[in-house]
């Protein structure tokens, strides 16, 4: 049961079916037996924590419409990398299970990424993909060229402010060498080489102390020789690097356009690698992007284990994955300021996009916002409640105010002195992108807000 799509501009209309939803989803008593997403049907259980607001987005695709942000972005990554050996996917629906989110890749059962307060479920064997790595297994197996490129819509509970939102867009790329189609390791190495000197050469000015694998800190693969190990690293940074280049000299020309005259504007593009851990790469790298006076992440990546190449049927292979997140490189590239903007349904935002055009965003409407505070004293004995998450209380925000929450920040803790009872104090900046908020709307959110933290979790307010 998903709820009627409510656009948000109307809202205010039906803000006491809004708060009947939030109540309905929320608290734990009162779930749905099923839910459906996208024509499937799932059993509802103690695992289902995915929201019907959460739900509402998925199928919108905006990854795969060329007008927009999103879309425009993944297209111009697409077209750098077209005819050099890769298969382009992007319509693998969000919802996997947790074998291909999780298992497959080698997640420890105890990796927090798999918590209830970190990842939407459908229930305990169903959820909404947190990456798009989820489908590096089914590609693996049915790639018909070496290398692939995912992209997709992803979802995470998260905190919520300007660059933060539950839904976003990865690119997941690969690229494999198999041994049987060479007669011994020279001449593969040689055509790993070859492969290497193919990739167009940027200007990009790239500071690498990280070693091909360093035994303690980013060990490789027992199955793979040093010098392979080696090759197969530097095409995947060599890749990356390209990527980044085209992606981030498009967003310097984009913030000249606009006005800037920021000095690292006219320097060549710097970008750095740092070591890194993921559970299916071995050795595994991050690389970060110099913008705007800091080291911005931009991008994991590694050598790809043995055993998810076998997991998908393939033997005696090598290569190497990435992801890399879209939706803030959009925000540069469009000058966009905050990241709820890519979802809204408003025309004056969408008719600013146009295909394969990067032009700067022009703000519609400065709307004001306002504050309200949610103070309360943490339940003594949990008894019967469970226990609160940060992420359970953004999450009751949102689906309470929805894209009405521009922030929300803790901004006071402590605990008293003499009955040890904790206190909280969040602050939530509500704020449309599209409308005037009036107060009495605000209240009635923020109460609808705090009756569900009170109810679920057993806090006290005050
Ligand atoms: N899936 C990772 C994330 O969401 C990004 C990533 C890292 C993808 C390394 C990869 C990889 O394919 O090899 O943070």
């Amino acid at each position: 049961m998903i709820a009627t799509k409510l656009p948000i501009n109307v809202i205010c209309l039906a803000k006491r079916n809004v708060f009947a939803t939030a109540l309905r989803t929320v608290s734990t008593q009162a779930k749905p037996t099923e839910i459906k997403v996208q024509d499937q049907t799932f059993k509802t259980d103690d695992w289902t924590n995915a929201t019907p607001r959460i739900l509402e987005l998925v199928g919108r695709d905006l990854h795969k419409d060329p007008n927009h942000p999103i879309g425009i972005l993944r297209d111009l990554i697409e077209t750098r990398f077209q005819n050099m050996g890769y298969t382009f996917y992007g319509d693998f629906k969000p919802v996997v299970s947790v074998y291909e989110n999780f298992d497959v890749l080698g997640f420890p059962a105890d990796h927090p990424g798999r918590s209830k307060s970190d990842t939407y479920y459908l229930n305990k064997d169903t959820l909404l993909r947190t990456h798009t790595s989820a489908h590096e297994h089914e590609c693996f197996v049915k790639c018909p060229t070496e290398g692939y490129f995912i992209c997709g819509d992803v979802y995470r509970r998260d905190e919520i402010d300007r660059t933060h939102y539950p839904a976003f867009h990865q690119l997941e790329g690969a690229r494999t060498w198999s041994r049987n189609n060479f007669e011994n390791e020279e001449q593969m190495l040689t055509k790993i080489q070859q492969d290497i000197d193919a990739i167009p050469k940027t200007e990009i000015v790239v500071s690498d102390t990280t070693p091909p694998f360093d035994p303690e800190t980013n060990p490789k693969q027992s199955y793979m020789t040093d010098k392979e190990t080696a090759l197969v690293g530097q095409h995947l940074k060599r890749t990356i690097e390209l990527l980044v280049n085209e992606v981030f000299n498009e967003a310097k020309k984009s913030a000249k356009l606009a006005g800037s005259t920021e000095e690292y504007l006219n320097e060549p593009l710097k970008v750095r690698w740092v070591e890194a851990y993921f559970p299916w790469t071995a050795p595994s790298w991050e690389i970060e992007v110099w913008w705007k006076g800091e080291w911005l992440e931009c991008c994991g990546c590694g050598v790809v284990r043995e055993q998810v190449l076998t997991n998908s049927g393939i033997k005696d292979t090598i290569g190497w994955a990435f992801g890399i997140g879209l939706d803030r490189i959009a925000m540069l590239l469009f000058g966009i300021p905050d990241i709820r903007l890519f979802w809204t349904l408003d025309e004056r935002f969408k008719s600013q996009f146009k295909e394969k055009t990067i032009s700067t965003f022009k703000p519609y409407s400065k709307y004001p916002g306002t504050t309200r505070d949610i103070s309360f004293w943490l339940p003594e004995s949990k008894e019967g409640f469970t226990e609160l998450h940060e992420n359970d209380l953004m999450e009751i925000v949102r689906e309470t105010a929805g894209d009405l929450a521009e922030s929300v920040k803790l901004i006071d803790e402590f605990t008293h002195p003499k009955t040890n009872k904790k206190s909280q104090c969040y602050r939530v900046n509500y704020q449309s992108m599209d409308r005037s908020l009036t107060n009495d709307e605000v209240n009635s959110l923020h109460d609808a807000s705090r009756s569900i933290l009170a109810e679920t979790y057993g806090v006290h307010l005050r």
